[in-house]
């Protein structure tokens, strides 16, 4: 049988959803509201995302606000669980009913609002906690034994699961005193669980579950089933209390908790409790903050009054009570189209899958690629390049696929062959492990990590170019840029035509570039998603390795540029590269980046003057300019251009616009010149470039001034 949870919700206004323009849609609509509200819960296979799903239901919601006379019975915004018209056959003491959505603050105002209308008096206080993602269920203590565990079904009866209940987490078989009541909340699987579930099926040749919502229902569901992965239970309401106890909302949450059962108010989220709505709107948005690092689910925040009076005196409309509201999260689980799958070989040679995605927003960010695990998930999953595949993007991980939508794949589509040889260096690959690996291992991807290191824009180190990087690597000499300065002038000797001379010079200018900057060793090291400019960027931010490391996710987000998914995967490349990091360090290499004292000084906030010869390229209001150099700066590479750029406060970028504030033409310069005249954007020779870097450095506050004034128009 399946089972009917009845939290679907909308996370789309309907005010603001289009109402269909025949009864037809409306009805075909419904019908599909329907279907995927029967396959919610069902496991495995997911019908719709909840987005979709939402939006769909608002579209429902709109047509009938508009056009009442075609509200089909039982329709889906009316009925709790959505119709999806299975139900369990044992009845509830009281129904288990929804709760109302809103989707931002103001939609919180004017619940709060209505509230105190119909109370006559303002709340006397809410509560905020979290929304977990999972199924509500009714759990019946008699004398402080559990006795009973019931689904939601369609609010009204629902069906037995006690067995697998049972073995929730935080949901105890005893309390801790004797009492008869029924706790209700929510059952649910942790991330971590999630994927030990996944392992355990995939490992019995199932197919994986494609999200921890369907997970514990195909578990809560799962009779007989000899492997499972444990469940997790949070209560969020109780009935049969005494009612002249007259406890609050956190009152009797206070006392499930001290019978033993695990509460949201207890859960790593907590339970704020807020005087006016503006403390509430102010928790819901540290919730959203941590809800990636929670470890479980969460799919928005509860509101609810508090007060045992404002409670009983607001009551329950047939659907939803008046005294509770549901904050909506954006979905984490979206659908788009998989334009292709690549395979990537990490520094240590794992080789994985990686999907290309049509770009997607989930949760307030755009997924271009996501994960596909490794080959034997692949081909479990049955994933293919033109699927429709669902995208998950949750905890501090990278987004992942998690299925395709069978139905809609394109009859041309083929499955997908994986790699019979390593695709970097063409070697053995290893398949004795899940995660498939060159077997060359870390000396497969070597070459090319050290030639990034020693290039002349990361650590610049003369000498070492491809050839004696080939001849280290055969001879295994060096797998990692850190064992380079292990090297002497005898190691190096023997190989191919090195001499004395040669040898001692490529010794010195190695140890030589243990002085570089920090700035430098970090874009050495190439951590995915940050080039030159964005290592520079997060060397001047955190000045040394160590702050770099200890940096949390949040942390790394106040750089510029750096927004959710980079941090993240920031965050991974500095924990995979640490061994190689320690080992670098150990080896006395410089990790701390110089602070400018000029634009220390312009960071500091001092004087008109002082700013404009401290940091020449920053507006009047502290922002950077943008410059865009083309052609040849005398003295300096193109890298060495871009760094003045930023040395001088701007922000350098290369493609000029209406935005940019300046362009620095050197010689051989192109369109991107041209461009600039055309646009008006004003224009700086290089070679009073390279005189305003000369005189910057040099501390000549004058120089620096008039030549800025030549170049830029003078405010009016
Ligand atoms: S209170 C009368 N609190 O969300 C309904 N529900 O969309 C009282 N849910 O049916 C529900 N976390 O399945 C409440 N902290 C929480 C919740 C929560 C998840 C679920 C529950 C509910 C659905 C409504």
């Amino acid at each position: 049988m399946l089972l009917m949870g009845g939290k679907m919700s909308t996370t789309v206004d309907p005010a603001h959803a289009a109402a269909f323009d025949s009864r037809a849609d409306y009805v075909a609509a419904v019908e599909q509201i329907r279907a995927a509200a029967r396959d919610y819960y069902s496991g495995s296979t997911l019908a719709m995302d909840d987005a979709t799903y939402d939006a769909l239901i608002a579209r429902v919601a709109a047509t009938e606000a508009a056009s009442p006379e075609w509200t089909v019975a039982e329709s889906p915004t009316e009925t709790v669980g959505a119709g999806g018209g299975v139900v369990g056959d044992v009845p509830h003491t009281t129904p288990m009913l929804s709760l109302d959505n809103v989707f931002d603050a103001d939609g919180l105002t004017k619940w709060a609002a209505r509230l105190d209308r119909i109370l006559g008096r303002p709340a006397a206080g809410y509560t905020v906690e979290p929304k977990i993602d999972g199924l509500a269920i009714s759990a019946r203590y008699a004398d402080g034994d559990l006795t009973q565990v019931i689904t939601r079904g369609d609010g009204r009866a629902g069906e037995d699961v006690t067995g697998q209940a049972r073995r929730a987490v935080g949901l105890p078989h005893r309390l801790a005193e004797p009492v008869t009541l029924e706790i209700r909340g929510e059952v649910f699987m942790t991330e971590a669980d999630f994927a030990l579930a996944n392992e355990l099926r995939t490992g019995h040749g199932e197919p994986p579950f494609a999200h921890p919502r369907s997970a514990a229902a195909g578990t809560l569901r799962a009779v007989d089933r000899a492997y499972s992965a444990p469940l997790s239970f949070f209560a969020y309401a109780v009935h049969g209390l005494d009612p002249a106890a007259h406890l609050s909302h956190a009152g009797a949450m206070g006392y499930v908790a001290s019978l033993g059962v695990a509460t949201t108010a207890g859960s790593a989220a907590g339970m704020p409790m807020c005087a006016t709505i503006a403390e509430v709107v102010a928790a819901i948005s540290h919730l959203d903050a941590a809800r990636l690092t929670l470890g479980f689910g969460v799919d928005g925040a509860v509101v609810k009054a508090d007060a045992a009076a404002d409670r009983d005196d607001a009551g329950s409309s047939s659907r939803a009570p008046r005294w509770g509201i549901a904050y909506k999260f954006p979905a984490d689980t979206r659908t788009t189209t998989l334009l292709r799958i690549e395979v990537q070989v990490g520094r240590t040679g794992v080789i994985t899958p990686v999907a290309v995605l049509e770009p997607v927003q989930i949760s307030g960010v755009t997924v271009t690629s996501a994960t596909l695990h490794n080959f034997d998930d692949l081909t479990r999953r049955n994933v293919r390049a033109g699927d429709t595949v669902f995208v998950r993007r949750a905890g501090d991980v990278i987004p992942e696929v998690t299925g395709a939508k069978l139905d809609e794949r394109p009859e041309s589509s083929e499955p997908f062959t994986p790699p019979t040889e390593c695709p970097r260096c063409g070697g053995e690959i290893d398949r004795s492990q899940k995660r498939w690996r060159c077997t060359r291992g870390r000396a497969c991807g070597a070459h090319e990590s050290l030639a990034y290191y020693t290039a002349r824009t990361s650590m610049d180190i003369e000498g070492l170019g491809d050839k004696i990087i080939d001849l280290l690597v055969r001879a295994g000499l060096v797998t990692d840029p850190a064992d380079l300065y292990d090297l002497d002038v005898a190691t190096l000797k023997p190989l191919d035509r090195m001499g004395d001379v040669s040898a001692g010079k490529l010794v010195a200018s190695i140890q030589g570039s243990k002085a570089q900057p920090f700035s430098r060793v970090l874009t050495g090291l190439g951590l995915r998603m940050t080039g030159r400019s964005m290592s520079r960027r997060l060397a001047r931010h955190f000045v040394t390795m160590d702050a770099l490391l200890a940096a949390t996710i949040e942390d790394l987000q106040t750089v510029e540029g750096v927004g959710p998914e980079r941090a993240v995967t920031i965050a991974a490349e500095l924990v995979e590269l640490r061994p190689v990091i320690d080992k670098l360090a150990a080896r006395g290499i410089n990790m701390t980046e110089p602070v400018d004292p000029a634009a220390a000084a312009a960071a500091a906030g001092d004087d008109d003057t002082a700013t404009a010869a401290a940091a020449p390229f920053r507006k009047p209001d502290g922002a950077p300019m943008t410059v865009v150099v083309t052609g040849s700066v005398p003295g300096l590479t193109r890298d060495e251009g871009n760094e003045a750029v930023e040395r001088l406060g701007g922000k350098s970028s290369g493609s000029v616009s209406k935005r940019t504030d300046l362009v620095v033409v050197g010689d051989g310069a192109g369109s991107k010149a041209a461009k600039a005249e055309d646009l008006g954007v004003p224009i700086m020779p290089a070679d009073r470039f390279a005189d305003l870097l000369a005189a910057h450095t040099a501390g000549d506050t004058a120089r620096v001034a008039t030549l800025l004034e030549e170049a830029l128009p003078t405010p009016a």
